[in-house]
């Protein structure tokens, strides 16, 4: 693959279950638009390949976690190819709902080796940014609980960690923010605040990095490279999401 031609760009809003990702994708995608840019939208488990998979595998609660993990991979490896790519090539922001480092943090919290999952995903394309919304685990509760409630896996009750629902959500998110929080200082996440309200804009230009232009589209994860560490809708009232327009010159729940 020539990177060069990858013209577009790839925005990815990452953060725990509920945070309100899919909030702010509709917040940023008619924005984007605005500015005359051509926006593809895509999340984890849309691909035609492994999509409809992953969910018929999740009704059933017997999905290990290599499984589960290579099952994403799949899913992920798909949209790469398929539409990701293709997308780039013809200078389209790419605004995707979770990307790889989701999937790491589940995988990690899994008890699955970070350095097979770094090398699991090191075809991934480098992000031209990253913006983390981060919420603690006191807060997520309520805005979950008030949404849509909890789901078996974003409980993490595959691992079991107690009999209540409840209490399992709080520690298997917490477990996964940690996580989050490591790779985040691995990969330069820019770090949001998503406990503001949904009409302040939560993207402020003051946190956003210059854009990388001549930086090469591929993220360095080598397996044998030991890891820096140790060691997963609202309503949208046309906030400005500022970030963006200095980073960047469907909703599946996941
Ligand atoms: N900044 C905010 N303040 C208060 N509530 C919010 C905020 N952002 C989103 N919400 C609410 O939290 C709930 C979850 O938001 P949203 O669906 O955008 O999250 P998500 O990260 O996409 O979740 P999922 O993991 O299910 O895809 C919704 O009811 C939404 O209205
Ligand atoms: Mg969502």
């Amino acid at each position: 693959m020539n990177l060069a031609e990858l013209t577009g760009k790839v925005i990815v809003i990452e953060g725990t279950d509920g945070v309100g990702r899919s909030t702010q994708t509709r917040l940023l995608k008619p924005w984007l638009e605005q500015q005359g840019r051509a926006v593809l939208e895509t999340g984890i488990k849309r691909s035609l390949l492994a999509g409809s998979g992953i969910r018929k595998a999740q009704e059933g609660h017997t999905l290990g976690r290599t499984t589960l993990s290579l099952f994403y991979a799949t899913d992920f490896a798909d949209r790469l190819e398929k539409e990701i790519v293709p997308a780039l090539r013809a200078g389209i922001v790419v605004l995707t709902d979770r990307y790889i480092f989701s999937l790491m943090a589940r995988a990690i919290v899994r008890g699955v080796d970070p350095a097979w999952v770094r090398n699991a995903y090191s075809f991934a394309l480098k992000p031209d940014a990253v913006f983390y919304l981060r919420i603690g685990v006191e807060d997520l509760i309520p805005r979950v609980v008030f949404s849509r409630g909890f789901d078996y896996w974003e409980s993490g009750m595959d691992l079991h960690p107690s009999e209540d629902m409840y209490d399992s959500f709080q520690k298997y998110q917490m477990a996964l923010l940690a996580q989050f929080d490591k790779l985040a200082e691995e990969y330069g996440f820019e770090v949001i605040d998503a406990s503001a309200d949904i009409r302040e804009p939560l993207f402020s230009p003051a946190r956003t990095r210059p854009a990388e232009e001549a930086e090469p589209k591929v993220l360095e994860m080598p397996a044998s490279k030991p890891p820096a560490v140790a060691a997963d809708q609202g309503e949208g009232d046309g906030a400005v999401p500022q970030a963006v327009a200095k980073a960047a010159d469907g909703d599946a729940s996941t």
